[in-house]
């Protein structure tokens, strides 16, 4: 593998956890590059489940170093609730290596992300409300806090105090909330600091010295292609790059390092929060699509929109990630269904789009043209050849390897670490 990047081809929750946890096995580093607490991905292990939302799921195996890269967003007490939950469960998280330029999350973050959704009202785009949006915010406005701050208690002191003025002031003035106490944050996050200053250190060049090493680098995206800040639904997306480019920023790495992308699809497609989506189902295909597959949000638990995988949209994500393979996933949802469909195309003010719209307005009004295929309304959980499969469900696969224009490498049967399906020829 060497240097691999593991990535969404929608809009997050397609499984990407498990296909992490697969590839994390021959491993030496796992890095997250992009978001916060606002991801979760779900593991589950000899029927054990694990969540995870800002650790990568390659803690789970005592070789990994994982690693969490400078493109994220870190709120140190969810960090080290995650810790405590892993070691308390007897999985040692102790090997994490936290880059030093990472931006904090801080309550005002918080604060603002909930404040601001209350605010847009109808327009609102349904963040996690992590604080996710407002503290890339300041990232980007050159008032961030990073993590290497939080070790000097005077510039600590002074950078939170600029910010606190300003933030203190729109809270009261603007949103005509109470102001937060900056003694309150200063204890509180000199208590963090504390807990997590042994495992910050360049990880830029850790991840280059183990690529140099000819150590297996895996770079693990968080949400999707979709909810990506530049080539995502804009404005309802998440506001870092989920995408392959991403992950040379996020860690701090060349693109020449980087040797395979892997872009992660579910057989169907879904969605949280507001924004649009062409072939979301509002019927009672769109209810089974979320029973049988599970499709609630493992951060928030909030109910997923679902639909019929979209043709175009992955055609776009393999074109703008530059994916070498895809991962697909969840299959075996499909089995319920006796007629399946795919979108191939997009009808929208009067014309037909084959490739994915780059306007909002033209994106609104979508009408997917789909295709139909037959189901094979059997029992695929058991099967563990892809040769094995239905025809029904070989044909499933290889039209989406043609729509997509790169071939599917794995199939997702299950949610066990056995149930995925390696496909070579
Ligand atoms: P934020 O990332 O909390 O700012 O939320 C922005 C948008 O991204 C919202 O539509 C969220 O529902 C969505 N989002 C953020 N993280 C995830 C994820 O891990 N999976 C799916 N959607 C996500």
């Amino acid at each position: 593998m060497p240097a691999t990047v593991i990535l969404g081809t929608q809009w997050g929750d397609e499984g990407k956890g498990k296909i992490t946890d697969l590839y994390s096995k021959t491993a030496d580093v796992v890095v997250r590059y992009q978001g916060g607490n606002n991801a979760g991905h779900t593991i589950v292990v000899d029927g054990e489940r694990f969540a995870l939302s800002l650790i990568p799921s390659g803690v789970l195996y005592p070789t990994v170093t994982p690693v969490i890269g400078n493109g994220t967003v870190i709120d140190p007490a969810v960090l080290i609730e995650e810790m405590d939950e892993l070691s308390g469960r007897g999985i040692d998280p102790t090997r994490l290596r936290i880059s030093a330029n990472a931006h904090v999350i801080m309550p005002y973050h918080r604060k603002m992300d909930a404040i601001l959704e209350r605010f847009l009202g109808q327009q609102q785009i349904g963040t996690t409300k992590r604080g996710i949006g407002p503290a890339y915010v300041d990232k980007y406005s050159r008032s961030g806090i990073r993590i290497q701050d939080l070790f000097d208690p005077k510039i600590f002191r002074e950078k939170l105090e600029v910010n606190l003025k300003d933030k203190n002031r729109q809270l009261q003035k603007v949103y005509n909330q109470l102001p937060l106490d900056i003694d309150e944050i200063y204890d509180e996050y000199l208590v963090y600091a504390d807990r997590i200053q042994r495992y910050v250190t360049d990880t830029s060049l850790l991840i280059w010295q183990a690529i140099r090493d000819g150590q297996d680098v895996l770079f693990e995206g968080a949400q999707g292609t979709l909810l990506d800040i530049d080539h995502g639904t804009y404005p309802f997306v998440t506001s870092s790059n989920p995408t392959a480019g991403g992950a040379t920023t996020g860690s701090g790495i060349g693109p020449r390092d980087i040797d395979t992308v892997i872009g992660v699809a579910k057989a169907y497609i879904s969605r949280v929060g507001t924004g649009p989506f062409p072939t979301e189902l509002h019927d009672e295909i769109g209810e089974r699509l979320v029973e049988i597959g599970g499709e609630y949000g493992v951060v928030t638990g909030r109910r997923r929109r679902c639909g019929w995988l979209d043709g175009v949209a992955l055609k776009y994500a393999a074109r703008v990630n530059g994916l070498s393979e895809i991962a697909l996933t969840k299959l075996d949802v499909l089995s319920h269904f006796d007629t399946l469909k795919i979108a191939i195309a997009y009808d929208s003010l009067g014309e037909r789009y084959e490739e994915f719209p780059r306007q909002q307005r033209v994106l609104y009004d979508c009408a997917p043209v789909y295709e139909e295929h037959e189901g094979w309304s059997t029992d695929i959980t058991a099967v563990r050849e892809y040769d094995d499969l239905p025809k029904a469900a070989q044909r499933y696969v290889e039209r989406v390897e043609e729509l997509a224009g790169v071939p599917v490498t794995s199939v997702g049967v299950g949610p066990d670490r056995e149930a995925t399906l390696m496909r070579t020829g």
